[in-house]
């Protein structure tokens, strides 16, 4: 017998080859552009945490939603920041709030844009808490009514699916029944049902204004040390009702995501975070690291773990490296 027998370098040879057996591809349809809409500016504003990332003035999103488009970026994430806050997050509700105001904007500059909003009570109370407080507690059933109101206002504002990333107990359910008795039966709930406690939202925190002023979220948002309790989120997000799931952040928890993926089959979404993206905005700002390339190995990796499609921060910049064609 001649050796070696088996030579795994003969389909690495030729981009042909390697194109030929891949068995993850990353596509510009897989990508969710986030985008945070700042109520208070009349004109782009670069966010220091994220270099390469604006809040955008109502009127301007729309057009940047509408680049991403033309990008081959079809999907995005809303997220407001609001005139004012209060205790209840009651400006996160209103017909013309900064995120249903948005929505017309970018249905009107990009129709076919599929617009999906973060339901959350953070960006809009003074206390920067996702739920509504008793006492010092972030109080998990009134909140439940709170956010079923959002979901609805971003509903009727037109939004193509609902978010919730609050990690209250039974907001699926209630937001599923808030917009069926409305007549939006139609419109999905993409579930951020397994989300983190996690340092990778600092960056984020800082863009949206969101940071709690007191406390920490680890009493509503999962421990980083489980794994089986985010399939127990995830089983019980699709029972309420989800039609989606997402577990984030995506890099820490890859483990996560694979397993979701091997046990549902519901459709599956990871966060490719701030704080992920702002580490190789750094890195590569230093010259440590080659930007384009580690950028489609990481979200490649998210999707070989198993993720069907990625929220990230980069989506318009890969969208353009894919149409340049730099990894045939
Ligand atoms: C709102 C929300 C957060 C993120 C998405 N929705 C922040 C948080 O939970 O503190 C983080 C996104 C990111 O870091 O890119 N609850």
């Amino acid at each position: 017998m001649p050796f070696p027998t088996t030579r795994p370098r003969r389909l690495r040879a030729t981009p042909a080859l390697r194109a030929l057996v891949a068995e993850t591809s990353l596509r510009r349809e897989d990508l969710i552009y986030p985008l945070f809409i700042d109520a208070r500016l009349r004109r782009p504003e670069e966010i220091p945490s994220m270099p390469g990332q604006y809040r955008w003035p109502i009127d301007a999103v729309a057009d940047e939603a509408a680049r991403a488009r033309e990008g081959g970026v079809g999907a995005v994430l809303l997220f407001g920041l609001p005139e004012w806050k209060d205790a209840t997050g009651s400006s996160s509700w209103l017909e013309d709030g900064v995120v249903q105001q948005a929505i017309a904007h970018i249905k009107r500059a990009s129709p076919g844009t599929l617009v999906i909003t973060d339901v959350c009570l953070c960006e809009y109370t003074e206390h920067g808490h996702c739920g509504v407080l008793e006492g010092d507690k972030v109080a998990n059933d009134a909140t439940l009514d709170l956010l079923a109101r959002q979901a609805l206002s971003h509903a009727r504002a037109g939004a193509d699916i609902v978010a919730p990333s609050d990690m209250m107990d039974g907001r699926v359910g209630a937001i599923r029944a808030a917009l069926d008795v409305a007549g939006h039966g139609d419109t999905p709930i993409l579930s951020y049902a397994a989300k983190y406690s996690s340092a990778f939202y600092g960056p984020f925190r800082d863009a949206a204004g969101s940071a709690p002023a007191f406390g920490d979220r680890r009493s509503y948002q999962m421990d980083p040390r489980n794994a089986r309790e985010a399939l127990r989120e995830v089983e019980e997000d699709l029972a309420e009702g989800a039609d989606m799931v997402m577990v984030k952040p995506a890099l820490a928890y890859l483990d996560v995501i694979r397993r979701v993926r091997e046990r549902v089959d519901a459709p599956l979404v990871a966060y490719n975070v701030s704080g992920e993206y702002s580490m190789v905005k750094a890195a590569a700002a230093a010259g440590l690291l080659d930007e384009p390339s580690t950028v489609r190995e990481i979200l490649l990796g998210v999707k070989r773990a198993g993720a069907d499609a990625i929220i990230t921060y980069h989506a318009p910049d890969m969208a353009r490296w894919l149409a340049e064609g730099r990894w045939f």
